[in-house]
């Protein structure tokens, strides 16, 4: 039977298994999945025992997924840009390839949504790894603007030097304080982890255009701060709950060349936050 893992740290509370192994029972696919820690400084032990033990492909979450980008031989053009690696695969000679799932899966997840991508007003505020990790799907939307708004204002505009490549010439791409923000958007993305500590960074009151959706990268049983704070000044809001299923829909994809349905397995979580 084909062995496949998450990798974290801590891991204990991971979705992850129970996500895949939904996948495998719908696709009748035979597989294990389990959830695997590994030491914070050293994910490489961790992987060279799994697959010691017959492992072929895992996941890799906090901290680890810069760790991973390192140790494969060879990394997807995605992944390069992201800095970070999601999804291993053990190649047949042995060749460890590592992929990143969190940008597409994000961008599934507003495609299902109906969100407003293309020639749209965006704005993301955060400017860390998993901001990083999900710029090059949205810019190949080709929205009409993109911009990055972080407490650190240098990181949003390393970002955009990064990315400028990236962004058609209809797209105007742009970052910088959140102080600086000016106009309207029609999609606001909170991709900082201020929401972990109830927190919600300074955002002016007129942020959203009519019909606009905000989407917090995090999840959680309630509505996170930055949710409310969005609902409250009428924007549609929708948390990452979505964007974990559609990533790991994506990675199983790699590894099984089977395409799960998502819509049940969010739902199926969906239920199981609510019921705690
Ligand atoms: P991740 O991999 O989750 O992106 P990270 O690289 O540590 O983690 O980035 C965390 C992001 O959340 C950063 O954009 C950070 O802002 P700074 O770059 O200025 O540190 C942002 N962040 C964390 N706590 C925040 C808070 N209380 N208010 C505003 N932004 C916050």
């Amino acid at each position: 039977m084909s062995r496949y893992a998450v990798f974290g740290n801590p891991i204990a509370h991971s979705k992850s298994p129970l996500i895949h192994r939904s996948f495998a029972e719908q696709l009748k696919d035979s597989l294990s999945y389990e959830a695997r820690l590994a030491p914070v400084d050293d994910f490489a032990a961790g992987w060279a025992e799994f697959v010691a033990e017959g492992g072929q492909g895992a996941n890799v979450t906090m901290p680890f997924k810069e760790q991973a980008f390192r140790l494969v031989d060879v990394l997807s053009p995605r992944a390069r840009r992201a800095g970070a690696v999601n999804t291993l695969m053990l190649g047949k000679t042995g060749q460890l390839y590592g992929d990143t799932t969190d940008g597409v899966g994000l961008t599934r997840d507003l495609e299902r949504l109906e969100a407003p991508l293309t020639g749209a007003r965006i704005l993301i505020l955060g400017a860390g790894g998993a901001v990083r990790g999900v710029l090059e799907p949205l810019l190949a939307k080709q929205p009409a603007a993109l911009v990055i708004a972080n407490r650190t204002a240098a990181k949003a505009s390393a970002l955009v030097e990064d990315f400028a490549d990236l962004a058609g010439q209809g797209c105007l791409l742009s970052g910088g304080s959140y102080a600086a923000i000016e106009g309207q958007f029609d999609l606001v993305i909170n991709g900082t982890s201020a929401s972990l500590g109830g927190e919600l960074p300074p955002l002016p009151d007129s942020l959203f255009s009519p019909q606009a959706l905000a989407y917090d990268m995090m999840y959680a049983a309630e509505p996170t701060v930055f949710m409310r704070w969005a609902s409250e000044r009428g924007a549609r809001v929708e948390d990452g709950l979505g964007m974990l299923v559609e990533q790991a829909a994506e990675s199983y994809f790699l590894w099984r060349h089977k395409r799960p349905e998502t819509g049940p397995v969010a739902d199926m979580l969906r239920r199981m936050l609510a019921e705690g």
